[in-house]
This record gives structure tokens, C-alpha cells and sequence, in this order.
């Protein structure tokens, strides 16, 4: 079976992410710094072949005893070594670290550590895995790895990271790893939380209409793309990122 690796995994676009790639039949594991999340997740896909682990990406040794549970699990589900797909979707969410003259180095480093740190950490130990199968990376990054609201410089340089991480990646690890990233935009994950934290909320009409494409995004919006990036339909896409926000950054927007 084709195994898929996703960080985030357990709330959220990660969620979605994983949903999905269950629905295509691919075994997966997510990896997730959030207990109770992870717990559910896990309970939710009990019978699945799904493997659902505690790990914080930007430490180092949590990665690595992650990927330690990994080979032993592929050995459990008698699966060939090897992963075809590496998701690293995981990070702080909330793009606003505040006034750049208040950012403290604590603050700037745990928005570097969660999505640029966690990012290179992941790839560097799925690497040899993804080279038996000839898989793929894809980043999840963010439209405002080119774009920004004021007061977002943490989030936006760690996003930017992974976008230059994508294509020096991409000439590195060629012709045997394909790593793209995708952008998305605007993507309610608020239905896709932990139980304790889920809602569902509406949307104003204002909101929807700015998308050139009249609505909101979807975790699911996000993982279509994944999948086809992973799909041997992209196999001559590397080293690209893809918006996936509903035609935002390309709309031109004048005062008035
Ligand atoms: P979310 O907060 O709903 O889910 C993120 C998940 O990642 C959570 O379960 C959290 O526990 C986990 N996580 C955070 N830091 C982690 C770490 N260091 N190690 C392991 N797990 C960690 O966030 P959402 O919205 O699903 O975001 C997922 C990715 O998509 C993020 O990289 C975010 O920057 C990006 N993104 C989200 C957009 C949106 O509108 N929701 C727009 C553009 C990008």
C-alpha cells in the first residue's frame, strides 16, 4: 500500500489531509503535538491502517523517535520499507506575532521551529524512506509566503522558508523525490477541530464574495491538491507551489 506521513495530522487541513488520503486507500500516519487530538484521531480510525503518534516537529528527538515507531509499525502491517508521501503541514496556525519592535526572539522561534524547523527536520529523516518508493514532499505553506497583513513577520518568514526549502529540495533530491508546496488561503478549519474545540461557524456574505470563486476554503480544498502533487498525474511538477485559496492573490484591490 502507498504510506503517507502528515504533520498536523490530527486537526484541522492535517485532518482533512488524512481523511482524505484514507478515503484513496493510502495507509497513513499522523504525526501531531496535541495528546487529546491525537487520542481521538486515533480512536476515530481504530480499525483503519492508521497510525496516529504524539510528536512535536520542531524537536529533534521527538522526530526521531517518531520515525523509530514508524519502522517498527511498517514491520507490525508487514509493510515494504519505504514511504511514498511526506506531508509537512505542521504549525502555528495564527499568522499574527504582533509589532515587530515586541517580538521577542522566544515567540519569533517557536513560528520558525513549528513550520521551517519541523519542515527540515521531517524531510531529513523521511529522506532514505522516500527514496525506496520514489515519493513525494508537498509543504503546506500559505498564500502570505507572498502577500501580508501588518504584524505577521514571523509567520510570513517561515512560510517564505518553505517555499525556498521547497525548490532547493526539489534540485537536491531529483529525479528520485518530487517536493512542491501548496498555498492555501483563507480555509475554515474550525468544523475539523478536537471534539472540545469544534464549531461550526457562519460566514458573512462579504467574506465569501471577495473569493473570486464565491466561498470559503475547505481542509478538503487543501488535500485534493496534495493528492494530486502526490499523484503520478504531477509527475513532472517539482519543485512549484500552488495557491489554493479561491483566487485571492490574484485579485487586484484598489481603496474605494
Ligand atoms: P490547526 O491549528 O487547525 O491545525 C494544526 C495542527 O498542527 C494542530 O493539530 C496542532 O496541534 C498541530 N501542530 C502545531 N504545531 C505543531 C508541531 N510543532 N508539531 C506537531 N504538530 C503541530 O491549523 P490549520 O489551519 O489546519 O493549519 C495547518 C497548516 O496550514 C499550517 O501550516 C498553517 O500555517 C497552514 N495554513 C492554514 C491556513 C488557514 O486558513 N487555515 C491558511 C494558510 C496556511
Amino acid at each position: 500500500m502507498r504510506i503517507a506521513i502528515v504533520t498536523g495530522g490530527a486537526q484541522g487541513i492535517g485532518r482533512g489531509i488524512v481523511t482524505h488520503l484514507l478515503e484513496e486507500g493510502w495507509r497513513v500516519i499522523a504525526l501531531d503535538k496535541d495528546a487529546e487530538a491525537v487520542q481521538e484521531l486515533a480512536a476515530m480510525h481504530a480499525d483503519a491502517p492508521f497510525l496516529a503518534l504524539e510528536t512535536d516537529v520542531g524537536d529533534e528527538s521527538a522526530v526521531a523517535a517518531a520515525f523509530r515507531r514508524i519502522a517498527g509499525w511498517c514491520v507490525e502491517v508487514n509493510e515494504t520499507p519505504g514511504i511514498d508521501l511526506l506531508v509537512s503541514n505542521a504549525g502555528i496556525a495564527d499568522p499574527v506575532s504582533g509589532p515587530v519592535e515586541q517580538l521577542s526572539l522566544t515567540d519569533w522561534r517557536r513560528w520558525q521551529d513549528s513550520h521551517l524547523t519541523g519542515g527540515f527536520l521531517m524531510t531529513r529523516a523521511a529522506v532514505p524512506l522516500l527514496r525506496i518508493r520514489k515519493g513525494a514532499i508537498v509543504f503546506v505553506a500559505s498564500t502570505r509566503a507572498i502577500q501580508s497583513e501588518p504584524d505577521c513577520e514571523a509567520y510570513a518568514a517561515a512560510k517564505g522558508g518553505l517555499l525556498a526549502l521547497t525548490h532547493a529540495l526539489a534540485i537536491s533530491l531529483g529525479p528520485d523525490i518530487r517536493v512542491n508546496a501548496v498555498c492555501p488561503g483563507w480555509i475554515e478549519t474550525a468544523p475539523w477541530q478536537k471534539q472540545s474545540e469544534r464549531s461550526h461557524p457562519g460566514h458573512r456574505a462579504v467574506d465569501r464574495d471577495q473569493h473570486p470563486v464565491g466561498r470559503i476554503g475547505t481542509p478538503e480544498d487543501i488535500a485534493a491538491t496534495v493528492a494530486f502533487l502526490a499523484s503520478p498525474g504531477a509527475g513532472f511538477i517539482t519543485g512549484q507551489h500552488i495557491a489554493v485559496d479561491g483566487g485571492m492573490t490574484r485579485k487586484m484591490i484598489y481603496a474605494g
